[in-house]
This record gives structure tokens, C-alpha cells and sequence, in this order.
């Protein structure tokens, strides 16, 4: 069985923040959701201090192999996600990973502090690709930034800090030293590629905020470098993703040092991915027993 920062899991395979409503696919599937939940733990949506709507759409374009997004992180802010969706999220049958994002460090204090001391909460996903209000500075593409965040929120919670890194930078290392440095527990790797595309219909940019986040089996070969790279540097169990659309997928990932895996756009195309990658990975295992002392896969 799996252990991911003294959280136990019962397979490898997670989701990527944002891309599985676990509430809605509860309406939707009912209790069969919980006797046979697709992820060994789930990491929510990413919330910010107060309620934000999202980005005017269009907000999601296909490309070849993946698509674009700029939803502009819609969510109900601290205080409804506190009141309204962690009971629902409580009732799932796996570890509860919530991802927080804040443009300054007293909103991102506020933030780890309160979701923290909750019992639901097994650990948090620090989501950096946000500017610091002050500074005007993406914080994770700047290494001095990300630690000294982390500097100030690590002593505000004992559970587990996973850093969730941009790829959009030219050594995301730098960063998941920097992370490393300030105290985080675990690195999470990679966030969407900044891109864009025009509607061909109009000539106009195809998502209405201008541009967007590639994800999707296009960002695998990227995520997958990146991900050897931050190995490289850093002794921090990671969560690697971008991509995953397969067992032989996640392998190439845990082959290359992640400890857990974690599915995103796949989902969107298969709602229950997760459980077929994470039953492709246990076949994999079981023809092929010396990689499971390789990956510790056990
Ligand atoms: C529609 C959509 C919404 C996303 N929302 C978030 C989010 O709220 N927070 C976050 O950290 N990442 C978010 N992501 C990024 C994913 O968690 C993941 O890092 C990225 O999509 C790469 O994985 P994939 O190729 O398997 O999708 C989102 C991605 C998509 C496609």
C-alpha cells in the first residue's frame, strides 16, 4: 500500500485539482460513488479567501491531444467551502487533499490556518501560479518568493504541504529546491502550459480571456522532463502529472520518481480513469514483479 507524506493510500493514482467535481458526480452517481470512489484520495478544486465566478466563456477548447482552459478558478471562497462543500467532501471514502490559492501571503496565512485545523483534511495543495499582489511576481515562477511563503505558512499547520509547481518557467528545480528549502512536505508537478488558440470561425482567440493552460496527453513528454528534473533536485515525494491517460502513462511517471500519480483531463473523457489506470498499474505489477520493488508500488 502506497504511503504519500504518512497519508495511506490504497493505490498510486489521485486526481488533479479542478478537474473531478466529486460533489457533482455524487449527485450523479449516488452511494455507488463511495462503495467504488476512481481516486485513493482526492484533492479538491483550488479555493481562494472570498468567492470568485470564473472567467467569462468561453473558457475550454480542444486542441490536438488536450485542450485549453481559463475557467479563472470559480469557487464559493473560504468561508462557503468550509460551510457548504467539505461535509460533502468529508463523506468520501479516501484522504482529503484541499488545494488553496491566495495573491498575498496574510489571504494565503488565512487560508492554510483555517483549512488546516479542520480534522477533514488530510493535507493541502499549495496552488503558487498566482501573483503576490505586492510584488506583481507569479510567486511560483520565482524561487525567493515560493520560500518565503512557504517560510510563513509552514509553521501554521502540522499537516502536510504539497507545493503544486507552473511548468511555465525555465527551471522549475529552482522552484522545488526553493519549496524544499521552506518546509514543504511534497511537490506536485505540472500545472498547465500557458497557450492559446483562435476560433477559426471568428479569427478571434478561442478562449475569451485571450489564452489559457494546455493539459492533456500533449504536456505528457514536458511533464515527464520536468518531473526528472525536480527529481534530480529535490528529496520530496512527488505527485507527477500532465497527461495520464493510461496505466503505461503512470508508469512513465513513477518509473521517473513520482510517488503518486494524478489524473486531470483524462477524467473529463472517462469519469472512472482513475480506477482503469490505477487496475493497469496493478496488471503491470503483477507480470512484472521486480518493478514493484522498483516503485515501491506494493
Ligand atoms: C478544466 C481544468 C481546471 C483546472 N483547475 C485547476 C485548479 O483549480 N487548481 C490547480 O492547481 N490546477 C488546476 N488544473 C490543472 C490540473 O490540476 C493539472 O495540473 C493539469 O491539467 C495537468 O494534468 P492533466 O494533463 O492530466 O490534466 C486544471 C486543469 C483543467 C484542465
Amino acid at each position: 500500500m502506497p504511503e504519500f507524506c504518512g497519508i495511506e493510500l490504497d493505490h498510486p493514482v489521485i486526481n488533479a485539482s479542478g478537474t473531478y467535481d466529486a460533489i457533482a458526480a455524487r449527485r450523479i452517481f449516488g452511494d455507488a460513488l463511495l462503495a467504488d470512489f476512481p481516486f485513493s484520495a482526492f484533492v479538491s478544486k483550488t479555493i481562494t479567501p472570498e468567492p470568485r465566478a470564473g472567467n467569462a466563456p468561453r473558457r475550454i477548447w480542444e486542441t490536438p491531444a488536450g485542450m485549453i482552459n481559463s475557467i479563472g478558478l470559480p469557487n464559493k471562497g473560504l468561508d462557503g467551502f468550509l460551510a457548504e462543500d467539505l461535509p460533502q467532501l468529508a463523506q468520501l471514502p479516501v484522504p482529503l487533499i484541499v488545494s488553496v490559492m491566495a495573491t498575498n501571503r496574510e489571504e494565503f496565512s488565512r487560508l492554510v490556518r483555517e483549512v488546516g485545523e479542520r480534522d477533514e483534511v488530510a493535507a493541502l495543495e499549495l496552488n503558487v501560479s498566482c501573483p503576490n499582489v505586492h510584488s506583481g511576481l507569479i510567486v511560483g515562477e520565482q524561487p525567493t518568493e515560493t520560500e518565503a511563503l512557504l517560510e510563513a505558512l509552514r509553521p501554521l499547520t502540522e499537516k502536510p504541504l504539497i507545493v503544486k509547481l507552473t511548468p511555465n518557467v525555465a527551471n522549475p528545480e529552482a522552484v522545488a529546491v526553493a519549496a524544499e528549502e521552506g518546509g514543504a512536505d511534497a511537490v506536485s508537478l505540472i500545472n498547465t502550459l500557458k497557450a492559446s488558440a483562435i476560433d477559426p470561425a471568428t479569427g478571434e482567440p478561442a478562449i475569451a480571456a485571450g489564452h489559457g493552460g494546455l493539459s492533456g496527453p500533449a504536456v505528457r513528454p514536458i511533464a515527464l522532463q520536468q518531473l526528472r528534473a525536480v527529481r534530480a533536485a529535490v528529496e520530496l515525494p512527488l505527485v507527477g502529472m500532465g497527461g495520464i491517460a493510461s496505466g503505461a502513462d503512470a508508469l512513465e511517471f513513477l518509473a521517473s520518481g513520482a510517488a503518486v500519480v494524478a489524473v486531470g483531463t483524462e477524467s473529463f473523457r472517462d469519469p472512472r480513469a482513475g480506477a482503469r489506470i490505477a487496475n493497469d498499474l496493478e496488471t503491470a505489477v503483477s507480470r512484472s514483479p521486480s518493478r514493484v520493488e522498483a516503485l515501491h508500488l506494493e
